[in-house]
């Protein structure tokens, strides 16, 4: 029986990685629950870092950088893109929406979610400067936050401690310290992780506020609104084998490759860009 090769031109492309990005190592948080989810699927993850925070820059450098890492991702053949960062999709995914046709799944804070959780109905919001400063997060609040009280907090520095992998440093508790007093100030019972770097501090958050705060974050809730729009598109990945992951970072850190393997878990392919 002969077997009829495979020409690439016929290779469905549901066969092609999918692109994830981030100013840094924060969007390895979403990462996992992507391959959780979907772990057929070959990744590709690049880590802007060389350029964060991206939560202090304006929307214009921020939709620039976006367009330099979406062309690469596309260069490698990412068949969707997912922007795992608040501030880039507050400030870029329409942009990139208009200049690119592959599908591209963003996120936002999740307050719908922690405004059905808070049982006294005051929710906090920790985020960039970018993300709680944005036109999106207005429209956020104006849809979902009407019946609760939403105390927000911009959280300067705290991207940067993850960034060098500071994850149970003492500076790092200090200023969740100071961030998290005020919302617990106000009253608030349940806080949103609305900066994918957050939830690799996520014990940290924890031993400040208590265990009776509840909180939320967003990765599980993107990596199966990915899964819906590759079911939609046709693009979802028939192979039965585990996809490779593979990393890209600009970082210029001497352990910006620990950094990366230690918030992903396990060895990792990691590449300069
Ligand atoms: N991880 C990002 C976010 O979700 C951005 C952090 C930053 O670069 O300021 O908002």
């Amino acid at each position: 029986m002969s077997v009829k090769p495979i020409l690439s031109s016929e290779r469905s492309i549901a066969m092609d990685p999918i692109g994830v990005f981030d100013s840094g190592v924060g969007g390895i948080s979403v990462l996992r629950h992507i391959h959780a989810l979907l772990p057929h699927e070959q990744l590709l993850y690049v880590a802007d870092s060389q350029y964060a925070p991206y939560g202090n820059k304006t929307a214009e450098e921020i939709q620039s950088r976006c367009f330099v890492i979406a062309d690469l991702l596309i260069a490698k053949g990412a068949k969707a893109l997912v922007v795992a960062c608040n501030t880039a999709t507050a400030a870029a995914i329409d942009a990139m929406r208009e200049r690119y046709s592959l599908p591209i799944i963003g996120m936002e804070p999740a307050v719908k979610p922690a405004a059905e959780a808070s049982k006294n109905g005051i929710i906090g919001v920790l985020a960039t400067v970018g993300t709680l400063k944005s036109a999106q997060f207005a429209a956020l609040l104006e849809s979902y936050g009407r019946n609760v009280e939403v105390v927000t907090q911009a959280c300067i520095g705290l991207v940067e401690c993850i960034e060098r992998g500071e994850l149970t440093a003492n500076s790092t508790k200090d200023l969740i310290r100071r961030y998290c007093t005020p919302l617990l100030a106000e009253g608030a019972d349940t806080i949103v992780l609305g900066c994918t770097h957050y939830p690799f501090v996520r014990d940290l958050i924890s031993d400040v506020v208590g265990k009776d705060i509840v909180l939320v974050e967003t990765g599980l809730a993107v990596a199966s609104q990915l899964k819906n729009r590759l079911i939609e598109a046709g693009l979802l990945c028939a192979s039965q084998s585990v996809g490779e992951v593979k990393f890209w970072t600009n970082s210029t850190a001497e352990n910006a490759a620990q950094v990366i393997e230690n918030l992903w878990g396990e060895r990792a392919e990691i590449k300069a860009f």
